[in-house]
């Protein structure tokens, strides 16, 4: 084995020295990483869902920089308009379009996806993005548990919408922005919304990402082929003000060493752009290398709970099956 991989695998162990600024750090220098050209994106789209703060940001500037055209798609209109006149300056050129959605609701990415079908011509990259803890628990205009709702159908209903694009555009990529803290929670399969036990917001978000990187594996075994490719990334601990404001004592105490949030957009720009990764589908990646599914006992998801999980959410999405199971 190569001894870098055995070096990262020994950081990745040690947690914090793996999901801190130490690890973004040790991982570029042993494995000299390299920056694509400021042209790799030229005529190509990528859409970003919660490019308005942190992560989602940071990889709008990065992929903008490239070249690309960015689809900002965000539920403020204000703070949609004041990021594209940013850009706009920066790059001196409009081609940066507006997508209003609010992924809480399911009628508003519908009408999202509609609006992009009818306005965009090719996708070559969806990033999903947009992210929350709700501290309680509380239901979307859909009737869906509103973290489930934001983190796991919305955007399945917006990859849903969009796969024909994605499909019709050749080398096509998908890339999940998860969370490490999926890794110590199983879902409920009987109870994804939280009716039956006390509701508990840092692992009703653990789960639904949980969920979110099952639906990546399941997309991934079902549109097999060309493209797109499905993949996920965990960003390790990123300074972003999602971070600030919903884990603020761990945020205090981790300051010093959290990854700057182009930190931790940095495999999400590295997995838009990489030729390495044009072909590789249904993998989780942290630091630009892929990581196992699983790491505690006890929260494995075989691969019929994905596949219960899938169907859970076409039911709750209220649509055909975009990709029923291969036979
Ligand atoms: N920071 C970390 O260390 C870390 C670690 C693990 C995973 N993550 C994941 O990384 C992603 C980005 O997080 P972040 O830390 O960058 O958080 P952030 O600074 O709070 O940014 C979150 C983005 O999501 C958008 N958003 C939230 N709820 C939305 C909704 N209902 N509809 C549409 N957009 C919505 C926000 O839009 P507004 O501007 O309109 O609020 C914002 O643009 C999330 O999926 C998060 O779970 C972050």
């Amino acid at each position: 084995m190569d001894l870098r991989a055995l070096a990262d695998d020994a950081i990745e162990v040690s947690i914090v020295g793996s999901f801190s600024r130490v690890g973004i750090e040790l991982r570029r220098r042993l494995f000299g990483w390299t920056y694509p050209p400021s042209d790799a994106l030229a005529g190509k789209t990528v859409l970003v869902t919660g490019p308005t703060s942190g992560l989602g940001r940071a990889a709008t500037s990065g992929l903008a920089a490239l070249g690309a055209r960015v689809i900002l798609v965000g539920r403020s209109e204000e703070r949609l308009t004041a990021l594209r006149d940013e850009l706009l300056a920066a790059h001196g050129v409009d081609r940066f379009p507006i997508v209003l959605a609010d992924m809480g609701s399911l009628t508003s990415v519908r009408a999202a996806v509609a609006r992009i079908l009818e306005t965009e011509p090719r996708l070559d990259v969806l990033i999903d993005n947009a992210g929350a803890i709700s501290p309680e628990r509380t239901e979307g205009p859909d009737g869906i548990e509103a973290t489930l709702a934001i983190l796991v159908v919305a955007p399945f209903v917006l990859l849903s919408g969009l796969l024909p694009l994605l499909q019709s555009t050749p080398g096509s990529r998908v890339i999940s922005v998860t969370s490490g803290g999926m890794y110590s929670q199983r879902p409920n399969l009987d109870d994804l919304q939280w009716t039956s036990e006390p509701f508990d917001g840092m692992r009703a978000y653990a789960r639904a990402k949980r969920v979110q990187v099952a639906l990546v594996r399941e997309w991934a075994r079902r549109v097999p082929g060309a493209g797109p490719t499905f993949n996920a990334m965990h960003p390790g601990w990123a300074d972003t003000p999602g971070l600030a404001e919903s884990l603020p004592g761990f945020y205090r105490l981790m300051r010093p060493v959290l990854r700057t949030a182009a930190e931790g957009a940095d495999t999400i720009v590295w997995l838009a752009t990489d030729p390495s990764v044009a072909k590789v589908s249904g993998k989780l990646f942290l630091d630009r290398r892929p990581r196992p599914f699983d790491r505690i006992p006890g929260t494995r998801l075989s691969a019929a709970d994905r596949c219960r999980l899938w169907d859970s959410v076409v039911a709750l999405a209220g649509a055909p099956d975009p990709a029923p199971t291969p036979t």
